[in-house]
């Protein structure tokens, strides 16, 4: 049987916007999410392993450190998940034929991301009101890390699903039920693997720029600044490796199609260039004292080109390993309403201006006494 067949059949409604248009606001708001995951993942993976280590050696910066960490995840999950619907979206009106497929073949488990997203986000808060307490908290942020890391498994398993129809009809003959994951695909754990570090590393930024925050004692800034930096250059050296792990594992056609095209080199080549930044920018971040913002700033904006590469190339994989099985993500019938997309581009740019002003209105906003003790 031919492997463009396994796809379902095109929806007959036209694109109400050129493909490229899906493709960039695709690949920006990735990008959003991917950071806002960063900062989750990492952020909840510090405080956990801090609140532990503090409470045993009765540290009080270390819980201190915890404390203001933690209490910032629950808006950092309502980041992940806005910021996740636009691609989730796009995703869908791109890809839909692959990604509808692959997520009805697992079903049950995709539903459950939303359950899960209700128990962590509850964990969150949870753990956030222990920290407050002065209450032992590190079993919570574990459980929280838990889940949070199945989501994310979730994730990487339709995606990687998605581009390999040749499983797909197996997987429908042996679950029909959508309760299996799926299995034997050498690609997944690695270009799991590749984000649970990078959250890590990226996590480090956000550090930085607390470590600024007025109110808090020396030693506590001291200990945010250092934590940052060198969570930015540490976690960013195994990344290297790994994403070099993501590419060869790739099916030889899909490292043919990707090494072909320049355009995919020259993503190559940016992200190993920041990556390189990132290790020698964090390490030297690391041995200063906290001052002011501009090494943060120029961090997190090395930071960002790092995870937008990442993400132009992750679309390459998907793209190159989807043509390889005849899908053309460019092949659509298109009908462009303009007037709409003029008001829809109009909108996203003020809401995302809107965003960006409300975090800035936070950054900025006198700042409210944190306290955290050890009980
Ligand atoms: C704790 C919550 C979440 C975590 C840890 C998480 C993590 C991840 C990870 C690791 C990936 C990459 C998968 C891969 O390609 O290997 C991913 C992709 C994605 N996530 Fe999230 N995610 C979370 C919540 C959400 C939510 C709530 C939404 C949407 C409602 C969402 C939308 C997406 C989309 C659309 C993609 C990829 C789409 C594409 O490839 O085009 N995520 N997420």
């Amino acid at each position: 049987m031919e492997l463009v067949s396994m796809f379902p059949a095109v929806d007959p409604i036209p694109l109400p916007a050129p493909v490229w248009l899906f493709k960039v606001l695709h690949l920006l708001t990735m990008v959003l999410h991917f950071s806002a995951v960063h900062f989750l993942l990492g952020g909840l993976t510090l405080a956990t392993i801090w609140v532990i280590w503090g409470r045993r050696k009765r540290d009080v910066v270390l819980v201190e450190a915890s404390g203001v960490v933690v209490s910032r995840l629950p808006i950092v999950m309502t980041y992940v998940v806005n910021l996740g619907v636009p691609p989730l979206l796009f995703t869908q009106v791109l890809y839909g034929r692959a990604l509808y497929t692959s997520s009805v073949l697992i079903g049950a488990w995709w539903i459950s991301v939303v359950f899960l997203l209700m128990v962590s986000y509850a964990l969150l808060y949870y753990m956030s009101a222990r920290v407050n307490a002065g209450r032992a908290a590190g079993w919570i942020g574990f459980i929280a890390l838990l889940v949070v890391i199945k989501i994310g498994a979730i994730y990487t398993d339709n995606m990687s699903l998605m581009i390999r129809p040749q499983a797909w009809l197996e997987m429908y003959r042996s679950f029909p039920e959508g309760t299996k994951l799926p299995s034997g695909d050498p690609t997944m754990f690695p270009r799991w693997l590749y984000m649970m570090l990078g959250s890590l590393a990226i996590s480090g930024l956000p550090l930085l720029f607390l470590a600024l925050k007025q109110g808090y004692t020396s030693e506590l800034r001291g200990f945010l600044h250092r934590w940052g930096g060198r969570m930015v250059a540490i976690m960013t050296v195994p990344q290297i490796a790994v994403a070099i792990w993501v590419y060869r594992v790739e099916p030889d056609a899909v490292q043919m199609g990707l090494s072909a095209n320049s355009y995919y080199t020259v993503c190559v080549i940016l992200w190993a260039a920041t990556a390189l930044l990132l290790v020698l920018g964090g390490a030297f971040v690391s041995l200063k004292r906290p001052g002011g913002a501009l090494f943060p700033s120029l961090l997190s904006l090395i930071g960002f080109l790092n995870v937008s590469a990442m993400v132009l190339y992750r679309d390459g994989i998907r793209d190159v390993a989807l043509g390889v099985s005849g899908y053309d993500v460019w092949d659509r019938a298109v009908n462009t309403n303009w007037s709409t997309v003029i008001l829809f581009v109009i909108l996203f740019v003020a809401a995302l201006a809107i965003v960006g002003w409300l975090i800035s209105v936070v950054a900025k906003a006198k700042p409210v006494e944190e306290r955290y003790v050890i009980n």
